[in-house]
């Protein structure tokens, strides 16, 4: 059964097909965006139930780039030690550590920090006074990017996520309905994107995983859509070695989400850049997370408050698809006596 086959991708060996998706915890020391104990168990616990890739929340690259003040960062060198801290104790819990690096642009709701954005559209009624990036704003960010690749690799992370999802800062300049600039950055609303790729390129190795999550549409008229991201992908200055294929965050929108409901965006995006795909959105049946993957819609499952709900999911289906050999060893008897 695919979902308990193991997938290489770049180096990283992945054991089996479950995600941890990035979920924010807002758990973050408050003063320095430090790991806490929290981040530690939580983590390390999905690990232990036999998760195969843990994607970590949504790190900020600079101090205004949280979207709240209990964000994680790794916007400086004395972040990498927590970090380091938390790739140790989930690899030694078996499963491979990623991270996801994010700036939050006009969707930051951080006191007393500037609030950059592409235009000054607003997100929603956020109540928030936002700033145009300048030229030199944007340079600044783009440096974050590579010096915060720098570190996650310093820390021990096996694999990179470019937050370019849910309305963060690069979706923010790809979509037309957040970009209204008229300099380069606006004629080519790729060129941000593109950029801050280029700048991860020259401090994450080339041995290393690196892969992007995506919003394939906006769920709005006028947005962001799966052909637009195909061809982004496809013209990126470093080859991604695989998608996380997500949806919508930009603004609100009338969506209604059933279980599944994204793997047809995953297999599109799959189809036609010819890249893995990490598949997500309410994978919380087992027979629908066997089905995504057995049908091709996608080479990873994602299953986020599914596992906040039960981070022994791995174990679960393990033992109800006939894999008793894959559930964790200290835990087996809380299966075979289950009766
Ligand atoms: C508490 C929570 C925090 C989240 N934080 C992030 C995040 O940091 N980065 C991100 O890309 N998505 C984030 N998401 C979205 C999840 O990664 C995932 O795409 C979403 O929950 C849908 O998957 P599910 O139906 O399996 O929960 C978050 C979701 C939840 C529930």
């Amino acid at each position: 059964m695919r979902l308990f086959e193991p997938l290489k991708i770049n180096n990283m060996e992945l054991k089996n097909r479950l995600v941890m998706p990035p979920m924010c915890m807002y758990s973050a020391c408050r003063q320095d965006g430090g790991v806490t104990d929290f981040h530690l168990a939580h983590y390390a616990a999905r690990a232990i139930g036999q998760v195969g890739l843990i994607i970590v929340e949504a790190t900020a690259i600079r101090p205004e780039g949280r979207i709240s003040n209990e964000c994680l960062g790794i916007w400086e060198d004395k972040q990498i030690e927590g970090m380091a801290r938390l790739t140790k104790a989930i690899k030694e819990q078996g499963a491979v550590p990623s991270l996801q690096i994010n700036h939050a642009g006009r969707k930051a709701v951080t006191k007393d920090n500037r609030h950059l954005a592409p235009s000054a559209v607003a997100y929603n009624d956020h109540p928030v006074t936002y700033e145009e990036m300048t030229s030199r704003d944007i340079e600044e960010v783009l440096d974050a990017y590579r010096e915060a690749a720098s570190r996650a690799d310093a820390a021990g992370f096996e694999g990179l996520e470019i937050h370019a999802a849910h309305g963060y800062l690069i979706h923010q300049f790809l979509s037309p309905l957040s970009n209204a600039r008229d300099d380069a950055y606006g004629q080519d609303r790729s060129l941000f994107l593109n950029k801050a790729v280029a700048a991860i390129d020259e401090t994450w190795p080339k041995d290393k995983a690196l892969w992007i999550r995506i919003s394939a549409t906006d769920w709005l008229e006028g947005g962001v859509t799966p052909a637009d991201w195909i061809k982004w992908i496809k013209g990126l200055p470093r080859k991604m070695d695989m998608v996380h294929v997500s949806a919508g965050g930009l603004q609100k929108a009338s969506v209604h989400p059933y279980p599944g409901y994204l793997l047809p965006l995953a297999a599109q995006i799959r189809n036609g850049t010819g890249l893995p795909v990490i598949g997500v959105g309410f994978l919380d049946e087992d027979q629908l997370i066997v089905q995504a993957l057995e049908g091709g819609s996608c080479d990873l499952a994602a299953l986020g408050r599914e596992l906040l709900r039960n981070p022994n999911k791995a174990n679960d289906l393990a033992w109800r698809y006939g894999r008793p050999d894959l559930v964790t060893a200290q835990y087996t008897r809380a299966y075979k006596e289950r009766m």
